[in-house]
């Protein structure tokens, strides 16, 4: 894992902006696929890549996006439905083809055929080539709780009441907070070629430590991604606070421009 501890939260959505900016430059005309995170982690970015497309430097033109999950029962027009979050928060407001925007369906009638026609059609467009994700309290991806199956597929999940207690600050109580959703599986995010996950603020801490320096285990889902080779993990100084070897990673990052000269 490539670890960037970056000064502020405002830092550390310009450095998970740049390499979006520098991914979507790479791609070129032939074209990018990305993988998008709801919740308030990646909302700086996607108003830092909102910016740099209305100065006209960045193009999503030829960009397609997969979400990453979606809320079980509630309406894609609610303003809490993920599918509506990501449009208010970003493709709106750049020049993404909105057809190109998939999430899973919450409406479905039948949510486990939902789910896994989902999976099909991430695999079916020749996978995710940047995801950015953010991280839960409890060590969450995606909506992959503790206890998820370290290869799973997208799949119907419950959520805990941990993650139903802290999804309530979107919603008017805690009891509009659906229980179920649908989301890619640590198995299916783990396919995605190269990962980049932001967390900021104290309250990420022990979540940060567990996944980078802790063991990989189901009761962690975030540490499933030490077993990618291309994951990088930005941090503001507080999510980073718990971090045994933060020198480290901070002299990596010191180094780092001697080894690229
Ligand atoms: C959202 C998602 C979740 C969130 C996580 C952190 O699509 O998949 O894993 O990234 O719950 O939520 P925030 O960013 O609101 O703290």
């Amino acid at each position: 894992m490539e670890i960037v501890i970056a000064s502020t939260p405002e830092d550390a959505a310009r450095i998970v902006a740049d390499r979006f900016e520098q991914a979507i430059a790479a791609a070129g005309e032939k074209g990018i696929t990305l993988g998008l995170a709801t919740g308030s982690s990646p909302v700086a970015t996607y108003q830092e890549l909102i910016r740099r497309h209305q100065a006209g430097g960045l193009s999503f033109a030829h960009a397609r996006a997969f979400l990453l999950d979606e809320y079980v029962g509630l309406p894609r027009a609610h303003e809490q439905s993920y599918y509506r979050f990501i449009r208010d928060q970003f493709t709106a407001h750049v020049d993404i083809d909105d057809a190109g925007v998939l999430s899973p369906n919450g409406e479905a009638a039948d949510p486990v055929a939902a789910a896994a026609a989902y999976d099909a059609a991430i695999g079916e467009a020749g996978g995710v080539d940047l995801q950015i994700l953010g991280i839960g309290s409890n060590g969450h991806i995606g909506f992959n709780e503790p206890t998820s199956s370290l290869s799973s597929r997208t799949r119907v999940k419950t959520l805990t009441r941990r993650t139903v207690e802290d999804n309530a600050r979107f919603f008017d109580t805690v009891d509009q907070v659906p229980v179920h959703v649908i989301t890619q599986g640590l198995g299916t995010i783990g396919e995605a070629r190269r990962i980049v996950l932001i967390a900021t603020g104290e309250g990420k801490a022990d979540a940060v430590a567990a996944m980078v320096e802790g063991a990989l285990s189901a009761f962690c889902p975030a540490s499933s991604l030490q077993l990618h080779p291309a994951v990088t993990v930005v941090l503001d100084e507080a999510a980073a606070s718990k971090l045994e070897n933060a020198d480290y990673y901070r002299f990596i990052q010191e180094e780092r421009p001697r080894l690229t000269r």
